[in-house]
C-alpha cells in the first residue's frame, strides 16, 4: 500500500506529495502505478480456469496509461462506446480483447464493431439483436453475440447504481431471450453464444453475486437443454470497495475480495461448464488514486464553517450525484485541533460539496488537500460546467512521475465551438 504519510506529509509511491502539487498544481489526479497493477493481477489470479477472461470497465477510467497497465497485466477491455474502443485499441488492446456493450449503441457504431472485428457484442433489446443481423449480413461476417438479461434483482446499492430491476433500463426480460432463441435459425449471421447480467455498481457483498449466478444457469438450463448453445456467462462488473476506509497507510477497504467472489460463483455456476466473464471497473483502479486540491478560502456562514477548494463538482462527481462518501485528509497532517467544515467546490452548484460536517484538522488558504479513492469514475466522469479547464493526470511509477494527461487550458474550452466571424 503505497499512499500513507511519511513524516506527516502524505507520500504516493513513495515520493512527497507537496513536491508533486509544486510542480503539476492543483487540482491534480495522482495515481499510483503499482496499485493498479496489483488490483488488476489479484483479480485476474482468481479467475484462472480456461475460457474465463476478465475484462476491464474501461468508462471507470480511461487514461491510457492506466488502460496499458491493465493490458499488460493480461485483462481485456469491456467498452460502452466507439470512443472508448479507440481508447483501448491506443493503450494495446487487440479487438480480440474487447467486448461491446451499452444500451443504446448507435447503428454506425456496432457497424464499425462488426468491421474492426470486436469479440463479442452484448445486445440489449430484441430489435438490437435484428440490427446486429442485418450489419453483420453486409459485413460477410457471423458476429458472436451475447444477451443480457433484466432479472429483476435487487443489487442493494444507491438507486443510482441499480441497473437489474425492471424498472431500470437495462437488458432485455427473460421471456424475449428465450424468444430469440426459439428463432434463433431465422439468424444467420450471428451466433448467440453469451448470457450477460449486471444488476449495479458498488455491490458489497457477494449475495447478490450468487443471486445473479443461479439467476443465469437456471435461464441457461431453459437454452441448453439439447446442445451447448450458450458457452459464456458473463456476470458484469459491480464489486463495490469501501470508501469510508480508503485512508492513507489502510488496505482494509475491500468489501470482498476476487478470490472470495469466485469461491462463491465458480461452483454455483460449475454444472453449466460454461466460461465466465466479468467486467470490474471500480475494484480494480478505485483506491489508486488522490485528488489534489488546493484551499482557496475558510469562511463561516452562521454555525457553518465552509472550507473552499479549487476542485469542484466538475473534477469529481461522485459525491454530488451518488451523495458518495470520500474521505479527505490534509497533504501536510499537523497537531492543529480538529473541527467541522463542509468541503465545498467553486461551482455554482449547490451541489457542489464534498462533505459536510467533517472533522478536519484547522485549514487556511494554501493548503493542500487529498481526496481519497478517486480512481474509478473519477476523471473519467469530469466535465467543463462553469467553463473550468479539466485538471492534469500525474501517475508515479517506479518512483518516478510521469504526466499522464495534460491540464487543460483556456484554448481547450473553445476546440470544437465555431468562432464568431
Ligand atoms: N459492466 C456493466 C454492464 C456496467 O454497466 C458497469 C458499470 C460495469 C460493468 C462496471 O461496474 P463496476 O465494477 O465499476 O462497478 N459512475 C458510477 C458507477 C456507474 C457504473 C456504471 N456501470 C459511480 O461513480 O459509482
Amino acid at each position: 500500500m503505497s499512499i500513507e504519510y511519511k513524516n506527516n506529509i502524505l507520500s504516493c509511491g513513495g515520493m512527497d506529495v507537496t513536491e508533486i502539487c509544486n510542480k503539476f498544481e492543483t487540482p491534480l489526479y495522482l495515481y499510483d502505478a503499482e496499485i493498479v497493477k496489483n488490483r488488476a493481477a489479484t483479480f485476474n489470479n482468481a479467475f484462472k480456469n480456461s475460457g474465463d477472461k476478465i475484462h476491464f470497465a474501461v468508462k471507470a477510467n480511461s487514461n491510457l496509461s492506466i488502460l496499458n497497465i491493465i493490458h499488460k497485466e493480461g485483462l481485456g477491455a469491456d467498452i460502452v462506446s466507439i470512443g472508448e474502443y479507440e481508447a483501448a485499441i491506443r493503450a494495446g488492446f487487440t479487438s480480440d480483447d474487447i467486448t461491446f456493450a451499452g444500451v443504446g449503441k448507435r447503428e454506425d457504431e456496432l457497424s464499425e464493431a462488426l468491421k474492426r472485428g470486436i469479440k463479442l457484442i452484448i445486445a440489449e433489446s430484441v430489435k438490437e439483436v435484428e440490427l446486429i443481423n442485418r450489419l453483420s449480413a453486409k459485413n460477410n461476417s457471423k458476429a458472436a453475440i451475447g444477451l443480457r438479461v433484466n432479472p429483476n434483482i435487487d443489487s442493494h446499492t444507491h438507486k443510482n447504481l441499480s441497473a437489474g430491476l425492471h424498472n431500470d433500463k437495462f437488458g432485455m426480460d427473460e421471456n424475449y431471450i428465450l424468444s430469440l432463441f426459439d428463432r434463433r435459425k431465422d439468424f444467420t449471421n450471428i451466433d448467440m453464444i453469451a448470457l450477460h447480467i449486471h444488476i449495479g455498481s458498488q455491490v458489497k457483498d457477494a449475495q447478490p453475486f450468487l443471486l445473479e449466478a443461479k439467476y443465469v444457469s437456471n435461464l441457461l438450463s431453459k437454452i441448453n437443454k439439447t446442445e451447448q448453445i450458450i458457452k459464456i456467462l458473463n456476470l458484469g462488473g459491480g464489486l463495490g470497495v469501501n470508501y469510508e476506509n480508503m485512508l492513507p497507510g489502510r488496505s482494509d477497504y475491500n468489501y470482498l475480495m476476487p478470490n472470495e467472489l469466485a469461491d462463491t460463483i465458480v461452483p454455483a455456476l460449475k454444472s453449466t461448464e460454461c466460461s465466465i466473464h466479468l467486467e470490474p471497473g471500480r475494484w480494480i483502479v478505485a483506491p489508486s488514486a488522490i485528488l489534489l486540491t488546493q484551499v482557496q478560502y475558510v469562511k463561516t456562514i452562521g454555525n457553518n464553517k465552509f472550507v473552499i477548494t479549487d476542485a469542484g463538482m466538475t473534477d469529481f462527481l461522485r459525491p454530488g450525484l451518488y451523495d458518495a462518501f470520500h474521505p479527505i485528509v490534509p497533504v501536510i497532517q499537523s497537531d492543529a485541533p480538529k473541527e467541522k467544515v463542509n468541503i465545498v467546490g467553486p461551482i455554482c452548484e449547490p451541489t457542489d460539496s464534498f462533505v459536510e460536517n467533517y472533522p478536519l484538522q484547522e485549514v487556511s488558504k494554501g493548503d493542500l488537500l487529498a481526496i481519497m479513492g478517486v480512481g474509478a469514475y473519477g476523471y473519467s466522469l469530469s466535465s467543463n460546467y462553469n467553463m473550468h479547464p479539466r485538471p492534469a493526470e500525474v501517475m508515479v511509477e517506479n518512483s518516478k512521475t510521469k504526466l499522464i494527461r495534460r491540464r487543460e487550458v483556456l484554448d481547450n474550452l473553445f476546440e470544437g465551438m465555431i468562432d464568431l466571424e
